[in-house]
């Protein structure tokens, strides 16, 4: 059975494609499109789903949609409503936006794909998120939770999963958040504070908290209040998001944490303003993490089950996910490589699979690489045909060469095989640079990434290595399989290792930062023996507002004609 899952029109739109219960790809619309987030309809996505597998959209058994647009329409218009006539422009803006695209999504797909209506299935979106982790995830039972900005109404959902070797398979979600009370909006609100992009710079308000100090948390906590049945709820008149689109925090939101950043303003740690930006960043993490542990503890007591399987964008917050592991009780927990809105479509997929069509269990392959391969022969008439010199090495002499490189200070652009399914850079197209030299670290924001330079770097390590660099919690080197967790770099480590780690601005405490472990990661063993590597994705390695590529020319060439290597 042949069944295309996809998401699209919000944001991070994606496509992927399972064959006989196995996914066979699945990418995401903005690597083709070099759109960041792009949300478009994920033609390109699909066409190379389907290109992959020498199939026509209608030999396609089913095609199923990451969520139900008309429920959606019910989330946004009774919403509206609520708020009228506060939200009279918002009504107008939303009613479009609905009834543009988004609510006939059904015809769009007939019109791109020419297959039968009833072909076309819809799965709820935290259904989608549930079974993008649980289904992809090694274990046979867990505990579920997932947590995003807003997907139909719910915000945010717990439950279990269950899946019998060879038999059936099932996802019970029998708890749910609704919006507007919502742990993704609370964070993003404060990334719209703080001056950055919603829905994209979230990453940015968890690295510069490592700067800041919780001293906002009291007044954090006056925005989200813990109800009597262990759930949280939004004190509204704080928030502007659920009744105009121009901004999500009121003025009463202001009058807690001062002006909001003005975003073309650098932030300077140096300034009260800039420590104060920072402060409101770990005081809205420290809030996020204590919500969410709590939350985590009680499903772990009324699920039993010693596994958790956390999906949803909130499960991209590397921090509080290592706090889940190491205070909810839970043993092990698992978050795909696309934890997010894009990894949806892979969700709906296996959701359709499993549990719809109700076909045998089967394992998932445990890694994230599903997205278009490099070729070497291109990359290397590429290269030639812009007057790069072009090398070709065995295994051997390539990592010798590339160890040396990277003792020298220089700076690796790496591609191999099949993309990444996600947005982290997991070691099939990264930026790798040594990590002992503070120095490298503001090179690689300033010159290379172009961003700021609280952002933190991934180190690499073999992973039966990894206890010898970090402060792992028993599970550890699993949830940071697809560098989903944040670990204390060891006390001896610190300072060889200071390109990768950061420093809390006043406690003079050395926070951790992520590593992954590569799939192919023992070919970096020898390299790796004495070092560990950093890496980086190459999504923004190339200018703002432009998208890593799945493409070796546009990886090659990142900024107009520079080489990837430098
Ligand atoms: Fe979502």
């Amino acid at each position: 059975m042949k069944i295309l899952g996809i998401s699209a029109h919000y944001h991070d739109a994606a496509a992927a494609l399972l064959i006989d219960g196995l996914p066979v790809a699945a990418v995401q619309e903005e690597r083709l499109s070099r759109r960041k987030n792009d949300s478009a309809f994920p033609i390109a996505a699909i066409e190379y789903c389907l290109d992959e597998a020498g199939l026509e959209p209608d030999t396609l058994d089913a095609i199923i949609f990451y969520e139900r647009p008309l429920l959606k329409f019910d989330r946004v218009l009774t919403t509206l409503l609520r708020a009228f006539p506060h939200s009279r422009r918002a009504f107008a803006h939303g009613m479009k936006n609905m009834l543009g695209e988004k609510m006939w999504i059904r015809g769009i797909i007939r019109a791109e794909l020419g297959v039968p209506k009833a072909r076309i299935l819809f799965t709820e979106h935290h259904q989608a998120h549930a079974a993008a982790v649980f289904l992809t995830a090694p274990t046979r039972a867990a505990a579920i939770l997932t947590a995003d900005g807003v997907g139909e109404w719910a915000t945010l959902t717990t439950g279990t999963g269950r899946r019998e070797p060879g038999g059936g398979t099932s996802i019970l979600l029998d708890r749910e958040i609704r919006f507007p009370h919502s742990l993704g909006m609370l964070y993003s609100t404060f990334t719209a504070f703080l001056g950055f992009e919603v829905n994209e710079g979230e990453y940015k308000v968890m690295g510069l908290a490592a700067f800041g100090r919780p001293t906002m948390a009291d007044q954090v906590r006056k925005l989200v209040s813990r109800t009597a049945d262990g759930a949280f709820r939004l004190e509204l008149d704080y928030f502007d998001f659920h009744r105009t689109v121009r901004r999500s925090f009121s003025d009463r939101f202001v009058d807690l944490f001062g002006p909001p950043r003005n975003r073309y303003q650098p932030i300077d740690l140096a300034t009260q303003d800039g420590q104060r930006f920072a402060d409101c960043a770990a005081s809205v993490q420290l809030v996020l993490e204590e919500i969410l542990v709590d939350i985590a503890a009680q499903l772990r007591r009324r699920s039993g089950l010693p596994d958790l399987c956390f999906g949803g964008g909130v499960a991209l917050n590397g921090v509080a996910n290592a706090r889940i592991l190491r205070e909810s009780g839970f043993e092990r927990v698992f978050i795909p490589s696309a934890p997010g809105d894009a990894g949806c479509a892979l969700g709906a997929a296996l959701f359709a699979d499993r549990i719809h069509f109700g076909r045998p269990d089967r394992d998932f392959p445990d890694h994230p690489f599903w997205g278009p391969a490099v070729d070497g022969a291109d990359l290397a008439r590429i290269a030639a045909e812009d007057g790069l010199e072009v090398d070709q090495a065995d295994d051997d002499r390539l990592i010798e060469e590339s160890a040396d490189a990277l003792v020298a200070g220089k700076i690796i652009g790496w591609m191999e095989g099949r993309c990444e399914f996600g947005p982290r850079a997991l070691g099939h197209r990264s930026l790798l640079a040594a990590p002992h030299d503070p120095a490298m670290r503001d090179r690689l924001n300033r010159d290379i990434k172009y961003r700021e330079e609280f952002r933190p770097f991934a180190p690499v390590v073999p992973v039966e290595q990894a206890d010898r660099f970090f402060e792992l919690p028993p599970g550890g080197s699993r949830l940071a399989h697809f560098m989903s967790g944040v670990f204390p770099v060891r006390p001896e480590w610190r300072e060889r290792l200071a390109a990768i780690t950061m420093l809390t601005a006043r406690r003079a405490f050395r926070r951790s930062t992520r590593y992954s472990r590569r799939a192919s990661m023992p070919s970096f063993k020898p390299m790796a023996g004495a070092r560990t590597f950093r890496s980086c994705s190459t999504r923004r390695s190339i200018l703002p507002g432009s998208r890593s590529s799945a493409a070796p020319r546009k990886a090659i060439r990142p900024s107009g004609g520079a080489g990837s290597t430098c």
